[in-house]
């Protein structure tokens, strides 16, 4: 299994181009199995999660094609298969997206449950009621989820109790297709979420309230394929600023979603970051002593989970103390004995993780189990004295596009080792 090799201590320093968003390029791919057609997605990054989700689809029969590097066509015209397998399912969580549209536009589909996964127990019982609020059968049978409706699916009131991205998609997507209007409350208000919205408008859809917690969809009755740019990667955006933060370099993000990124902005200003945007560029370099801050998870526009991991790394070497709470998911500090390895101090309780900023990290073997456990390990070696290895990169390929190539070009002596 390929690793990367790290030696730290050069400031990040340069212009990195951010890729297109992988949380929202597969849910754009979900819903394009909403419309009969060619759907034309541009700028889906090259990940191994989207290469997840086209295996799927070709299992589906549904033809899939890259044009050149950003394209990605989509003909969902001649579908065979309502299943997506357990094998396909357990490596990428996201294709329990394609359980709505497939009940929707077909009136059948057939999705494994995906199981648990390293950050949590992660059910799918909010998709699944949502998707039953709205007149689906759902049979859960030898592990899969089997959803069927004779006839379209109904508009309903769906009152979500708490906030999830995934579910909110897959409702929505499913919705599109209704007879009728739905109303889903407590919508999560994600900014893939309204890129979602806008991309289903596109298609004909009639959605509204997209990036507020009260989502208004009147369902038509048939959605017509279309051109499609996906966002570009607030995730990818803002790990690369904390690239630059914990090195003291100065970067600049091109295509940077910096209005996505407030929460972030926000805590990076408070522990000494000088941030300016012009335009689609954001830069970011240090303005002051790298200090401790204190953060909460929490759904947007709160600080995101997907940036906590990150986040900690950069506080391990700030002067004082940080608390960080994860309030999304029960068990999203699996990076923290790996940056203990590299001579972090940080403590955990329940769940939160007090951290002791250290004058130096040193290098160390390391691995994670999740994605952005993974690439905070990544951060720790750019400037921990030394050399760090991380192994099981597997995960950072789901994720991050060319993470060696955009590091190295900007200062950071970092290689992938071919095994
Ligand atoms: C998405 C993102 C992921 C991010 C997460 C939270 C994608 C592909 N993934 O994941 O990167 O970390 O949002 O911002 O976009 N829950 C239930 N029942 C459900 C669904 C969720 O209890 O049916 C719980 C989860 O276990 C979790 C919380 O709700 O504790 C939020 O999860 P959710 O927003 O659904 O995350 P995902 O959509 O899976």
């Amino acid at each position: 299994m390929d690793k990367i090799r790290i030696k730290g201590g050069h400031p990040i320093s340069g212009t990195i181009a951010i890729s297109g968003a992988k949380n929202a390029a597969l849910p754009l791919m979900a819903a394009s199995l909403l419309a009969q057609g060619k759907t034309v997605l541009n700028l889906i990054p090259h990940l191994a999660d989207i290469d997840s989700m086209i295996l799927l689809f070709k299992d589906l029969g549904v033809d899939v094609e890259r044009l050149n590097d950003q394209r990605l066509v989509i003909d969902c015209g001649h579908i065979r298969s309502y299943k997506a397998d357990y094998d396909l399912v357990r490596k990428m969580r996201a294709s329990i997206l394609v359980l709505g549209p497939l009940v929707a536009r077909f009136g059948q589909a057939c999705v494994s449950l995906p199981g648990g996964c390293a950050i949590g127990a992660r059910p799918v019982d909010l998709h699944i009621k949502g998707l039953q609020a709205l007149g689906a059968n759902i049979e859960i049978k030898d592990g899969y989820i089997y959803a069927t409706t004779p006839k379209r699916l109904i508009g309903t009131k769906v009152a979500l109790p708490l906030v999830s991205v995934g579910a909110t998609e897959n409702i929505m997507m499913a919705a599109c297709l209704a007879e009728g209007t739905t109303v889903i409350e407590n919508a999560a208000r994600e900014p893939e979420i309204v890129d979602l919205a806008c991309f289903l408008q596109k298609m004909g859809a009639e959605i509204s309230g997209a990036g507020t917690s009260t989502l208004t969809i009147k369902g038509v009755p048939s959605l017509k394929p279309c051109q499609y740019q996906v966002m570009t990667d607030r995730i990818e955006a803002g790990t690369y600023m904390i690239a630059a933060l914990i090195t003291g370099g100065t970067l600049t993000l091109t295509n940077a979603p910096a209005q996505t990124l407030e929460a972030l902005m926000t805590t990076l200003r408070q522990a000494g970051a000088d941030i300016s945007i012009h335009q689609h560029n954001l830069t970011i370099k240090p303005s002051k002593t790298l200090t401790g801050v204190d953060v909460m998870t929490e759904p947007y526009p709160g600080f995101p989970t997907d940036l906590q991991a990150q986040f900690m790394a950069l506080m391990t070497v700030a002067n004082g103390a940080s608390m960080i709470t994860e309030t999304i998911f029960e068990n999203r500090f699996m990076h923290v004995p790996e940056l203990a390895r590299m001579g972090a101090n940080i403590t955990i309780h329940g769940s939160s993780a007090l951290v002791r900023g250290v004058n130096k990290l040193s290098g160390a073997p390391v691995m994670a189990t999740d994605l952005r456990a993974s690439v905070s390990l990544v951060l720790a070696g750019l400037v921990a004295k030394g050399e760090t290895i991380v192994n099981r990169i597997y995960h950072l390929d789901r994720g991050y596009e060319n993470l060696v190539e955009k590091l190295n070009r900007c200062g950071a002596v970092i290689d992938r080792i071919k095994n």
